[in-house]
């Protein structure tokens, strides 16, 4: 400003230096007020900006109190800026006892020092307690510039004195991100889960697969084997017959029909065990239920078995103890499955051996609160016996067991079959062995079909 050196009324120059001097304050006046102008609308607009940002940004002092909390600030932790304008910050997180007094000291150990702020995120708090999950920059204001946190951690870390006027927090609300990555993890494991699961199974599958294979090979030179020894006896009885006819004794001849006509049911026997176990797998094995008389049906049995019995001096005893033996049955099927296993009782007994059969009531306890009426056949021997590792798999078809493989002859269809028998009738067959020796086959149906 130039110096006004003279006074005007003494001296007219200096009436024209003050013109040109009040000019010029004019002028800078008007420029004072433009400059506060544009202040007010920066600021203006920086208030905006703050307000419409997404995170939170809150303005701590040097002290710790709150001098600024914009709407995502109270969109987060649910209090009002004037509600904790000058307060110091910590209902806002959930702090460690050492850092209680002292949230700026916290909020910046924590914001240097943790490398991964998503794994370890900040805990703030709400108005209602609930935690909310924050990521945390920080920047410092010094007089009038803003540094950023890389030149201010120094201090903080080293626990000078802060040096900073005041700085601002600016948090961001991972909560959801994270719960969202939870789920997501979850998914993850659950599918891969699932896929384990099915590997898993698929694997089962493929063993179940090659293992009958296995049987079915098996069963194949098996069945070779066992459907050419009676057409061999067929033959050549058949053969010898034609050769002597004019001379043999009508005797020989009909020991020779007799033997024909043996080998010739076996065969025929053999071949509708396969067609029965085929038409069960089709599901296709009908059954025509009837009261029948379970007594009658197994006693028509026995007469079959006996001279068979008679030959190697065993003994079959039958005894029933079920107050009502007319149940409702396929008889012809129920007959089969008795011949099943009465069949098997005796091929695994030794000479002289003695298979029981018995009848008794029973329950079937499906459903623990309304049993259903029975009764259990129980078929059993002094026999060899069935490995205890194989007392499910001898129900599978062409299974037998390690203890006679290949060595009894037969097809491991018998049983097979027995078990399709009893599950058309809704009921339930199990093997065991008896304490002494030998196995026990117990079959348990249910009385009327209606309880199946
Ligand atoms: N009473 C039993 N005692 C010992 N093993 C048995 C008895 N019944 C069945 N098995 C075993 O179960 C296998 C399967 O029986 P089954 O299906 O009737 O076939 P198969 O009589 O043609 O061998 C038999 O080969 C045998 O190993
Ligand atoms: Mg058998």
């Amino acid at each position: 400003m130039a110096k006004v050196s003279a006074d005007p009324l003494i001296d007219p120059d200096a009436g024209e230096a003050l013109r040109a001097e009040v000019g010029s304050l004019r002028e800078q006046i008007a420029q004072l007020t433009r400059s506060g102008h544009e202040l007010i609308s920066t600021q203006t607009r920086m208030q905006s900006l703050l307000h419409r940002a997404t995170d939170a940004i809150i303005q701590f002092e040097s002290d710790g109190t709150i001098s600024s909390f914009n709407r995502a600030a109270e969109r987060i932790f649910d209090y009002a800026e004037i509600e904790v304008l000058h307060q110091h910050g910590q209902r806002l997180f959930h702090l460690p006892p050492q850092y209680e007094q002292d949230v700026p000291a916290y909020l910046l150990n924590y914001a240097q020092n943790t490398k991964k702020q998503y794994d370890t995120p900040l805990i703030g708090l709400r108005r209602d307690g609930t935690p909310v999950l924050l990521e945390v920059s920080i920047a410092e204001i010094e007089a009038d510039d803003l540094v950023l946190f890389d030149d201010f951690s120094d201090t903080a870390n080293t626990g000078e004195s802060a040096g900073y006027e005041a700085f601002l927090c600016i948090l961001r609300d991972i909560t959801e991100r994270k719960h969202i990555d939870e789920e997501l993890r979850q998914h993850r494991e659950n599918l891969e889960n699932l896929v384990a699961e099915q590997v898993e199974e698929i694997r089962h599958a493929k063993d179940q697969a090659e293992r009958a294979n296995l049987a079915k090979s098996e069963f194949l030179a098996n069945m070779s084997h066992e459907l050419r020894t009676p057409m061999h006896a067929i033959l050549s009885y058949s053969d010898l017959g034609r050769k002597k006819l004019a001379t043999a004794k009508p005797e020989k001849l009909e020991q020779y029909f007799n033997r024909i006509n043996g080998a010739g049911s076996r065969l025929l026997s053999m071949i509708n065990d396969l067609l029965d176990l085929s038409k069960a797998e089709a599901g296709r094995l009908v059954c025509d239920m009837r009261p029948s008389s379970l007594t009658d049906v197994i006693e028509a049995v026995l007469t079959e078995y006996e001279v068979l019995a008679d030959q190697r001096q065993q003994k079959i005893r039958f005894a029933s103890d079920a107050a009502e033996t007319v149940i409702e049955i396929d008889a012809e099927r129920i007959g089969q499955l008795v011949r099943n296993l009465l069949s098997n009782a005796l091929k695994f007994s030794a000479d002289g051996g003695v298979v029981t059969i018995s009848i008794d009531d029973t329950t079937l306890e499906r459903n623990a609160d309304d049993p259903i009426p029975a009764v259990s056949i129980v078929v059993s021997d002094s026999g060899v016996g069935i490995p205890e590792a194989e007392l499910l798999s001898v129900f599978d078809k062409f299974e037998q067991s390690s203890r006679n493989r290949r060595q009894n002859g037969g097809t491991g269809l018998g049983l097979a079959i027995s078990r399709e028998i009893v599950h058309a009738h809704g009921g339930e067959i199990s093997a065991a062995n008896n304490p002494g020796a030998g196995a026990c086959f117990t079959v348990v149906l249910p009385r009327l079909q209606a309880h199946r």
